[in-house]
């Protein structure tokens, strides 16, 4: 099949069904984060489940989250406020409809998720709730301080091995989903740790792969955050949206050599101040709202003071917090600190920003359906439109477990209407052999995070953006056409699809807003930019 240049192939791999192992269940989950669990959790209350993840439970974005989950908790908030904080934090291309679904989900499953044994902090025998920039009343909710993330997801992990009919697969990539002729999705390929390939047939798959991260040199995100889902959903015709908007963390550790560790927002939170390399507190000179004003603000400023400063990063300050109580509140970032000799009394940290989380993806409907059917999307990996140019703290965690719950019950009536998906279907794609010479894909990898990191980070601009597609083009013609037999080339493969719908949706919004800074186009044009920008094959 004859495929332009820059559009990636149909498929990875070559397949012919008559020679792979081959399983059948009626749903199958991609990824282990909180969407993905609490997907298969209401998937299985109807049918079976395959929940597949491409590393362990561990390896996920969940799993390291250390910000809470937002919600409306407290007697003095309500429904409508945290709607109308998360539209103004989105800059005008928020889905209202969603917004208000997903904000009036949140309490009930967050009570839910305390049923199932998250211990969130509490104060008073009520579920704790902090106040976090963007939002105008106190509604995050953390579980042992600055580790809700993985507390979180131990409690569904446990509820998904106590629930009948889901089969876990951990260490299982998927290459990609299959579909027929008829834009409907009936399965996936991929390969389990002992390096067969594998095809699951389903009635119904749900994609909840995470995040991007990994497509920035610099990045809050684990190592499995390689935009696997993004880049499958596409080459099986999906529509994407919102690609453009990757939000940057304006405060992770900055350690040459370590890997950057996430220092939470919630230190500026309770006082916590940034100093530049001259010992300066700069934020009182770039916003009103000081070290508290909007995340793609903050980025900006630390970039500013490092350029004008010539360092390579800024420092955090809490030398005046209670040590006892830092210790308590944030286990996590007060173990890491002492791994790295940084004694925060004494010391400063310091920081400089990162990517953090992927604002565009999969394009969803309010039923987490996207434009292929029987193909679900939930979590980081979809676009629901919640978060418009801009997401506000804390509400991904619970956009993962709203959507997570829609993903599997819509999946699993889907099977209720009686599709027929118990049976093989004959799949012969073959890719010819490739003569180009052979690029090493870890170079390119590296290479590609350090282009992304320069040309379509937080700041842009139209030559850069437009340098970076034709470098990514010309890498792509080496590896683009290659067979690879284990993850790391699928996975470079599917970082520069990624990375080349990133930099074409940032050259389009030809405008600045949200968390997408245009130095030519400074200002935001609601007139041709006030709407998402969607890309297909
Ligand atoms: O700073 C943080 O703890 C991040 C939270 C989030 O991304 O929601």
């Amino acid at each position: 099949m004859q495929t332009k240049e820059s559009e990636p192939r149909r498929y990875l791999v070559s397949i012919d069904t008559v020679s792979i192992q081959q399983i059948f269940t009626d749903c199958v989950v991609i990824g282990g984060g909180i969407a993905g669990l609490r997907a298969s959790i209401e998937a299985a209350q109807n049918c079976n489940v395959s929940l597949v993840c491409k590393g362990t439970f561990q390896s996920s974005n969940t799993w390291n989250a250390q910000g809470g989950i937002a919600s409306v908790l407290g007697a003095d908030d309500s429904l409508a406020e945290h709607v109308g904080d998360t539209l103004a934090t989105g800059c005008g291309i928020c889905d209202k409809e969603i917004v208000e679904l997903v904000v009036s989900r949140g309490p009930g499953l967050i009570h839910q998720l305390a049923e199932w044994g998250t211990e969130f902090d509490k104060v008073n025998g009520q579920i704790d709730i902090s106040l976090e920039g963007g939002h105008s009343h106190a509604r995050v909710a953390h579980a042992h301080g600055d580790s809700t993330g993985s507390v979180i997801a131990e409690a569904l992990i446990r509820k998904v091995r106590q629930t009948a009919g889901v089969n876990i697969i951990e260490n299982f990539y998927v290459i990609d989903i299959i579909t027929n002729n008829d834009n409907e999705c009936i399965g996936v390929i991929g390969c389990g740790q002992g390096g067969g390939f594998q095809i699951i047939w389903a009635a119904s798959t749900i994609l909840a792969t995470g995040g991007a991260g990994m497509l920035y040199r610099e990045t809050t995100n684990p190592e499995v955050a390689t935009a696997d889902g993004i880049a499958m959903a596409y080459r099986a015709g999906a529509v994407l949206q919102d690609m453009e908007f990757v939000q940057f963390h304006p405060t992770t550790l900055y350690v040459a050599g370590a890997s950057r560790a996430l220092i939470t927002e919630t230190l500026r939170g309770e006082g916590a101040i940034l100093l530049d390399s001259e010992n300066k507190r700069f934020m009182t000179d770039y916003h009103k709202a000081a070290e508290l004003a909007p995340r793609d603000v903050v980025s900006r400023a630390i970039l500013d003071r490092m350029l004008k400063t010539g360092s390579t990063h800024v420092y955090l300050d809490i030398r005046h917090f209670d040590k006892k109580h830092f210790s308590r509140r944030f286990p996590f970032i007060s173990e890491l600190c002492e791994s790295f000799d940084i004694d925060v009394s004494k010391d400063l940290i310091p920081v400089r920003p990162s990517a953090h989380y992927m604002i565009g993806g999969v394009k969803t409907d309010a039923g987490s359906q996207t434009n292929i059917k029987g193909l679900y999307a939930c979590g980081e990996v979809a676009s629901t439109g919640l978060h418009g140019a801009n997401r506000l703290g804390s509400n991904s965690l619970l956009e993962g477990l709203v959507f997570g719950k829609i993903a599997g019950r819509a999946s699993s009536l889907r099977l209720e209407a009686g599709v027929n998906h118990l049976r093989h279907h004959r799949i012969k794609y073959e890719i010819p052999r490739s003569d180009r010479s052979r690029l090493d894909a870890s170079d390119v990898t590296n290479s590609l995070r350090a282009l992304m990191w320069r040309n379509v980070g937080i700041t842009r601009k139209a030559h850069l953006l437009v340098e970076a597609q034709e470098i990514i083009r010309f890498w792509q013609r080496y590896v683009m056409d290659k067979v690879f037999d284990s993850p790391f080339g699928w996975e470079c493969q599917n970082m520069l699809t990624a990375s080349l719908l990133i930099a074409q949706s940032a050259e389009k919004r030809k405008e600045s807003r949200g968390v997408h800074y245009r130095e030519d186009f400074p200002e935001t044009n609601d007139e041709h930019f006030g709407k998402h920008i969607e890309l297909s094959r």
